[in-house]
This record gives C-alpha cells, sequence and structure tokens, in this order.
C-alpha cells in the first residue's frame, strides 16, 4: 500500500505572518485526515515561520527548490545541508517552472535529488510535458526522456525515496486538468518506466503525484486512478479550506 502525499506548492506566494496565519487555520482541519503525508512548500525565507507554526503537527514542511553543492560562492543559492539545519524535510525539484524560467535541465534535476537524498531531504520530482509536446504525440518520448537522463541513473536506494510527480505543463494555473483518464495513462507509463529500470518492487511502492490545477472538485476522480498517489497543488493549496478539502477528500 502506498500512502498518499498531499503537497502544496506554494510557489512566489505568501509572507511570513501569511504563512504562520494559513498553517494555524490548516492544523486543526486536517488533525483528524486519513493515512496520509501532508507536506506544504512555502518560499526560501518563510521555511522558518512554517516549520514552527507546523511543529509537533502532522504537517512537514518541504522547500521548493535548492542548489546541489554543499556550499560556496554561489549567490543566491541554498543548499541541502542548509534545509535540513532548520528542520526542513521535503523539497521539490525539476518544477516546470524552473526547467522554463530558470534553465533547469534533466541533469541539473539529477545531481539535485543525489544532494537532497545526501541530506536526508525527501524529494518529490517533476516531470511532464508542454502542450505541443502533447499535441505532437510526444508525451511518453518527453516523460520517457526526463526519466531516463533525470531519475534513471540513481541507485536502486536512492530511487526508493524519492516520490514522482507527473505535472502536464498544459495544465498548470490554467484551469484545464487532465481527465482522470490522460492523467493515469501518463502515470501508468511512468510505473512502467520505473519498472523497467529498477524492477517490480520499486515500481510497486514509488508514489507518484499528479499536478496541474487539482482541485477539491477534481481531486476524487483524480485520486480514484489505481496509479495517482496523491496530488501537488499550487492555486488549490493557497486556501487552508481547499487545502483542508483535498486532503480529506
Ligand atoms: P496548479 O499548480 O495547481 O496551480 O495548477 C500545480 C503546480 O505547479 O505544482
Amino acid at each position: 500500500m502506498r500512502t498518499p502525499v498531499l503537497a502544496g506548492n506554494w510557489k512566489m506566494h505568501k509572507t511570513a505572518p501569511e504563512t504562520i496565519a494559513f498553517l494555524e487555520r490548516l492544523i486543526p482541519m486536517v488533525a483528524g485526515a486519513a493515512p496520509r503525508e501532508i507536506v506544504i512548500c512555502p518560499p526560501f525565507v518563510n521555511l522558518p515561520a512554517a516549520i514552527g507554526a507546523a511543529r509537533a503537527t502532522r504537517i512537514e514542511i518541504g522547500a521548493q527548490n535548492l542548489f546541489w553543492l554543499k556550499e560556496g560562492a554561489y549567490t543566491g543559492e541554498v543548499s541541502a545541508p542548509m534545509l535540513t539545519s532548520i528542520g526542513c524535510q521535503w523539497v521539490i525539484i525539476g518544477h516546470s517552472e524552473r526547467r522554463q524560467y530558470f534553465g533547469e535541465t534533466d541533469e541539473t534535476v539529477l545531481k539535485k535529488i543525489i544532494a537532497a537524498l545526501e541530506a536526508g531531504l525527501k524529494p518529490i520530482v517533476c516531470v511532464g510535458e508542454r502542450l505541443e509536446e502533447r499535441e505532437a504525440n510526444a508525451t511518453e518520448i518527453v516523460l520517457g526522456s526526463q526519466f531516463a537522463s533525470g531519475i534513471a541513473p540513481l541507485e536502486p536506494g536512492q530511487f526508493s525515496k524519492i516520490c514522482i510527480a507527473y505535472e502536464p505543463v498544459w495544465a498548470i494555473g490554467t484551469g484545464k486538468t487532465a481527465t482522470p483518464e490522460i492523467a493515469a495513462a501518463a502515470h501508468h507509463f511512468l510505473r512502467s518506466e520505473i519498472r523497467g529500470r529498477f524492477g517490480d518492487e520499486a515500481a510497486a511502492a514509488c508514489r507518484i503525484l499528479y499536478g496541474g490545477s487539482v482541485k477539491p472538485d477534481n481531486i476524487g476522480g483524480l485520486m480514484a486512478q489505481p496509479d495517482i498517489d496523491g496530488a501537488l497543488v499550487g492555486g488549490a493549496s493557497l486556501d487552508p479550506e481547499s487545502f483542508a478539502s483535498l486532503v480529506n477528500h
């Protein structure tokens, strides 16, 4: 049995006081949720506020990015040991916005996964095709190559510690969620890639989250798919009621 993961990716939203106010409202609303891992990923500067507010609750805190070296002359970057030193437990790696605007590639994704794992962070690794790639029937080619270059080079022991998020770029922030069937087909494909590289057990154990316009009214259909093990949620994670209803669906 795979424990579902419900992760909120706040992107560049909320100040420190807003972070604390959000968590104070969310905590009682998800206290009785079924077995699932609940993760909130605020901007770097608000991690300490979030970690403080979520202490001794079932909510865990993640970063949205990291740099793969431990320290050095890399102005503006944050390392994995810095994140774990303040109690951060998760990290999103390879989000499509980072690939699109900040030059992230499958190669940097791989380095970041390894750095995160060395420090004991739990990576949520994002893959997904763009609209023109889907329209050209290239979804599986794109997912296959992101998997082959960014994830497959991991050792099996490393792979066992990551979650994957399938996020079709055309569904992110657009209100156009993938239908459960479209998402399920991509998840099924990714699981078969995992099976081919890491074997049956690893494929059966890996949590594959769906992301892209997940909302309280579409989560049920998505989570009913056997290969969908949770959600990485942007817009609908910014409001405590809406995120709580995703967690409690
Ligand atoms: P969205 O974002 O839920 O606002 O579409 C998802 C994501 O980018 O992780």
